[in-house]
């Protein structure tokens, strides 16, 4: 570990009654560092983020920070400054009070007041809404006032919990770009919490994936995306096939029925393994010229390219291409060694990467906003 470590977690365990909630998370965080915690509904993320910001005690384990373990320590007496899920704006009080709020709380001079909510207004294009009444401003302009009276008392950690949900996408994406560049502009560290892995992947240093109360994974962007640890990490970060497989030999594995070269070593002779192949890594060719053969059993055009499913031996692939295909076509498939990945067996081998029941109704259904209301 560096010594850049800012906060450090160690062993932290959280039990709610009979619930375990979060399990043996060990964690460290660099100073200046943007991380992101990453899973689905009820994994952890809120928990790990109160943990931190001394809002709840673990039952076991140190929170570290600086070296010093502040276990015990109440939450304003640490560096770190939260944005709330359901960000609480004070709505008796117009934008300036609000961004002025913990300013007033630490007992500052009127003169600093006043120019660092003026300093933070602007940093958030909210230049003249002092007077506003917080009620009236949309849903973006509301939320920028949240970072505003976040940042306002300096922290040196921000923990932001979900601070976009509640946006529509165009908007997200412009705040995605604005909070990145605040944080490199002013050099915090943030602790960032969604369950949007395309956010994850676009913001962060690090991304922390969790799922059960367990951290599944810890790695940069492209490392998650390129070397999923296991099939829920896989699965959970882009769109992945992930095939049963085994291991023959150092750079030969077998599945589908057939013998592939990939670069992968070091597994046992046989040992059954995790296959995982991106649907943007697999050329279409004519029937019985690729390594594979199966049947196109559903084409969504999605703008850039085409989302084709392809029925293998009753698995169905997904593939991205940018050539259309037609329903009912046999075609081959290619794939390059660098393409497929091998993933140890875990507890979450079978549960994911087939695209049988795939839909867009499905998709619409499972869409992690409108689950947030539930
Ligand atoms: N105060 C509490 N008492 C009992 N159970 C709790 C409490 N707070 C959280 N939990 C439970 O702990 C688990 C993790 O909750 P947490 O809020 O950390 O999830 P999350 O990852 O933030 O999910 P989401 O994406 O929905 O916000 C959930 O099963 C939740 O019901
Ligand atoms: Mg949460």
């Amino acid at each position: 570990m560096d010594n850049n470590v800012i906060i450090d977690l160690r062993n932290i365990s959280v039990k709610f009654g009979e619930e375990q909630v979060l399990r043996n998370i060990n964690l460290y965080i660099r100073d200046k560092e943007f991380v992101t915690l990453l899973g689905p509904s009820g994994c952890g993320k809120t928990t790990t983020l109160r943990v931190i910001a001394g809002f709840l005690e673990p039952d076991e384990g140190d929170v570290v920070f600086d070296g010093k373990r502040v276990n015990g320590v109440p939450p304003h007496k640490r560096p770190v400054n939260t944005i709330f899920q359901r960000y609480a704006l004070f709505p008796h009080l117009n934008v300036y009070e609000n961004v002025a709020f913990g300013l007033r709380l630490r007992k500052l001079p009127e003169s600093h007041i006043k120019a660092k909510t003026a300093e933070m207004l602007e940093l958030v294009n909210l230049k003249g809404f002092n007077r506003r009444n917080v009620a009236s401003l949309s849903g973006g302009q509301q939320q920028r006032v949240a970072i505003a009276r976040a940042l306002a008392v300096e922290p040196r950690v921000l923990l932001l919990d979900e601070p976009l949900g509640a946006l529509d996408l165009k908007l997200r994406k412009d705040m995605q770009v604005e909070l990145k560049s605040m944080q490199q502009r002013l050099g915090i560290t943030f602790i960032y919490v969604t369950h949007d892995q395309e956010e994850a992947l676009s913001m962060s240093d690090t991304i922390v994936v969790m799922d059960e109360g367990e951290i599944q994974q810890i790695g940069t962007p492209q490392g998650i995306y390129n070397e999923p640890k296991n099939a829920f990490v896989a699965d959970f970060i882009g769109e992945s096939n992930i095939l049963d497989g085994t291991m023959r030999r150092d750079l030969f594995v077998d599945f589908s029925g057939k013998r592939f070269k990939c670069l992968d070593k070091g597994f046992e002779k046989n040992e059954p393994v995790d296959v995982v192949v991106r649907p943007e890594d697999v050329d279409v060719v004519a029937a019985g010229e690729g390594m594979l053969r199966g049947t196109v059993t559903s084409v969504t055009f999605k703008g850039v390219h085409y989302e084709i499913i392809v029925d293998i031996k009753g698995f169905k692939w997904m593939i991205q291409s940018t050539e259309n295909q037609n329903v009912g076509d046999e075609i081959g498939l290619d794939i390059e060694p660098d393409a497929i990945h091998i993933m140890k067996k875990s507890v979450y081998s079978g549960r994911f990467g087939d695209y049988s029941s795939f839909s867009e109704e499905f998709d619409e259904l499972s869409d992690p906003e409108e689950e947030e209301d539930i």
